[in-house]
């Protein structure tokens, strides 16, 4: 089509019409249509809107499938009156709300003045955007507290990430007792389910559902840092909607500190979820003329089910959240010593080890925990950040030339923010960790939380590990933190600025994060925290992978595998081969059972190497070698579960797909055959329906009468039928585009 300059004209007077438009070269575009007061975002297959009412509050209008660009949202108004009993004011959707006028449900932002005022009502006051960012100011109807929104849409899968800063431009100090990065709301209904992860140590990731009544369901951390016990993650589906179909709202939160999301339900059937700071202990003073940022709350809405609802989550966190996003390089086959050696690591330990992991096409060694100050055990030494001279004499430098040698780079484990009382570290500073004047230190793991809030400890931190990477070649940390808090006092300070620790004490341990990989940009890291503790989109931005479980049961995995993908991708999720019996549950699996279970994440080898048979050595080779031809399918690929572990099944199925869906691979479990009753037939999904697969197994086998090669449609419709029956049997098989 040849555009005119008549067109040009009038395509402006459309958009000078309509208000501001922006529409990024990135695929999302922010509209503001003046007349009406509304604020639209479109991106992928999702709209979201929102708008100014006629007493200046802003009300959430729209979050949904994308709607026609032709479609006008109506006017944001006052709703009808209630009664005295509940409030005008609990029938606003406000997309940001203040603690005041009577407000009943989980307010955005909650203050307590020093007047002993605690009345807050914010009102639209204007709006800028910058790049993919919107910008919306409120301000309180009397005071100086600013609050600025941000909006931003992903382009490539719709989600939106939400903060919220609030501003002190009062002449006193404020305390802020509760504080979201934003209220999401789903259309007025009774028919929704929310599903969400529950956990413990080694039995991480439980999923869990219950229908959304009216009431409250709270999913928090009161630990100070993620924590397991609840994922930082929801998803509402519509009651009928499931793992492939149906519409599902799911969000989560880029916090590592203490958080909530809670879930309500109110009395006019309206739910809304929130999200932030836990407002459980919190009291963060403001001084004049500073503010305070919330963590960023991403969430996003499908047609297509809970399955696609992850991969969203998937996508997002590959293309903009991981540090080397939007193409993050294939995890590297890695050994960790821990559970082969525990605290017995020494120099001739350590690379006999090394030399037997790298005869398997290991990448990257990586030395546990055990290496450092008087660290015999988990009694001591934490803290103490310096080579044992009695385990290494000459330093870590002969290993981790060793290691290079042999082909592999070399990585360590770290525990920054602990400190055991039996390390020289306390003995110098007692006055360093989390205490409460007069009180019990509570000890976990026979260690003490390092207050990182204060700068002192903050540099310490920082200076051991720049040291530590500066004097040594070291290629990856496993940054671990394995114990939660108990008494989180911070003495040093005014009584009433203790409980900015809650967020202070994170701040830095970003902030260290964000030095340390500024000075060394090769180093990776690993967040770890005695298994899957601290797991969330906050650490995610800082770290490229994470632990999943010191559960390394290659059974009880695919249950928590499975929890893990809900929300986070496959990319990041460590999964070591160890050995059988395992300590867990002395179950004893095969070789190759641990590894089709491991390589469905990003694989890990854990197993004492000094008790492998010949035999051993030739399954791992094999299995490490199919493992990474299919990996960057695994790690980056889209996933789909196609058989779930859960509730005590018999047989389980994941398939990866490659982006240009060129390769698949499928593994399939079998926890136990019984009355000869053959597995079930595993139907693929997602492939080119017209193009041709070939396939091949990679462990297990199929039907003879299988066609080797057949299109998509075959696979996806007629299926594949593997053979096995007996005890935990697993199977492999790829799928390559002709
Ligand atoms: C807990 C981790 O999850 C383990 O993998 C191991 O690193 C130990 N800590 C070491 O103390």
């Amino acid at each position: 089509m040849r555009v005119t300059r008549a067109v040009v004209v009038m395509l402006i007077a459309i958009i000078v019409a309509i208000g501001d438009a922006h529409a990024a070269a990135s695929g999302q575009s922010i509209h503001f249509d003046q007349a009406n007061k509304v604020f639209r975002l479109d991106a992928a297959k999702v709209t979201y809107a929102f708008g100014v009412d006629d007493k200046g509050r802003l009300q959430s209008l729209y979050w949904g499938p994308r709607l026609d660009a032709s479609d006008r949202l109506p006017p944001a108004v006052t709703p009808p009156k209630a009664d005295g009993i509940d409030g005008d004011i609990n029938r606003v959707r406000q997309e940001y709300s203040g603690w005041g006028g009577g407000l009943y449900y989980e307010p955005g932002v909650k203050i307590t003045f020093p007047d002993g005022n605690r009345d807050l009502e914010l009102h639209y006051q204007s709006y800028s955007i910058k790049g993919d960012t919107l910008y919306v100011t409120l301000k309180d109807i009397e005071r100086a507290i600013v609050v600025t929104l941000e909006y931003e849409m992903d382009a490539g899968t719709g989600i939106v990430r939400r903060s919220a800063t609030i501003s002190n431009q009062t002449a006193t100090p404020v305390v802020i007792e509760q504080a979201n990065a934003a209220t999401w709301f789903l259309p007025r209904s009774r028919d929704y389910t929310l599903r969400f992860l529950s956990g413990r140590w080694a039995g991480e990731n439980d999923i869990n559902e219950r229908l959304v009544q009216p009431g409250k369901t709270v999913l928090e951390s009161r630990r100070g840092t993620t924590g397991m016990q609840n994922e930082p993650w929801f998803a509402v589906r519509r009651n009928d909607a499931d793992e492939t179909h149906g519409q599902v709202w799911f969000g989560a939160l880029a916090w590592s500190g203490s958080w909530q999301i809670a879930i309500e339900q109110d009395q006019v059937e309206q739910v809304r979820i929130s999200g932030g700071f836990n407002p459980f202990d919190f009291g963060y003073k403001l001084a004049p003329g500073a503010s305070l940022s919330t963590p960023s709350f991403y969430a996003g809405v499908t047609t297509d089910g809970l399955g696609e609802a992850s991969r969203l989550m998937h996508r997002l966190e590959l293309t903009k959240i991981l540090p080397q996003a939007p193409a993050p390089r294939v995890r590297p086959v890695l050994y960790n010593s821990w559970e082969a050696t525990g605290f017995k690591v020494d120099e001739p330990g350590q690379i006999a080890l090394a030399e037997k992991a790298a005869s398997i096409g290991v990448e990257r060694f990586v030395m546990d925990d055990g290496w450092f100050g008087a660290r015999n055990s988990d009694k001591g030494g934490l803290g103490d950040w310096v080579v044992n001279q009695q385990k290494f004499p000459h330093g870590l430098k002969p290993l981790i030339d060793r290691v290079h040698a042999l082909g592999m780079d070399f990585g360590l484990w770290v525990e920054p923010e602990m400190v055991n009382p039996d390390s020289d570290l306390y003995r110098a500073h007692p006055d360093w960790v989390l205490y409460m004047n007069g009180r019990p230190r509570t000890e976990g793991r026979n260690q003490l939380v390092l207050n990182l809030a204060r700068a002192d400890v903050r540099a310490y931190v920082y200076n051991a590990l720049d040291k530590l990477l500066s004097e040594n070649d070291i290629a990856f940390l496993k940054w671990d933190y394995n114990r939660s808090w108990s008494e989180p006092g911070w003495p040093a300070v005014a009584p009433d600025e203790q409980k900015n620790v809650y967020v202070d004490f994170i701040r830095n341990y970003y902030g260290i994060l964000q030095e340390l990989r500024k000075k060394h940009p090769k180093v990776e890291i690993e967040s770890c925290s005695s298994g899957g503790g601290r797991i969330d989109l906050g650490v995610m931005h800082l770290t490229d992978e994470v632990w999943t479980s010191d559960n390394t049961d290659a059974f009880d995995r695919l249950r928590i595998q499975d929890g893990f993908t809900q929300a986070w991708t496959p990319a990041v999720m460590m999964a070591w081969v160890t050995d059988s019996p395992t300590w867990v549950n002395s179950r004893t699996l095969s070789l190759e059972y641990r590894f089709l279970s491991s390589m469905q994440g990003s694989l890990g080898i854990g197993a004492d190497l000094n008790k492998w048979q010949p035999q051993d050595f030739a399954t791992a080779r094999r299995l490490v070698a199919e493992y990474k031809a299919i990996r960057k399918t695994v790690q980056q690929g889209s996933l789909y579960r196609l058989v779930s572990p859960q509730n005590g099944s018999e047989q389980s199925a994941t398939e990866s797909i490659s982006p240009d869906r060129a390769h698949a691979v499928l593994f399939a479990f079998l926890h136990s055959s019984t009355e000869n009753y053959p597995y079930p037939t595993v139907h693929l999904q997602g492939l080119d329906a017209n193009a041709k697969y070939r396939i091949h197994a990679i462990a297990g086998t199929f039907d003879p009468r299988t066609p080797l090669v057949a299109s998509g449609a075959y696979w996806m419709h007629a299926g594949i039928d593997l053979l096995m029956r007996g005890d935990f049997q697993a199977a492999a098989v790829v799928f390559d585009k002709e």
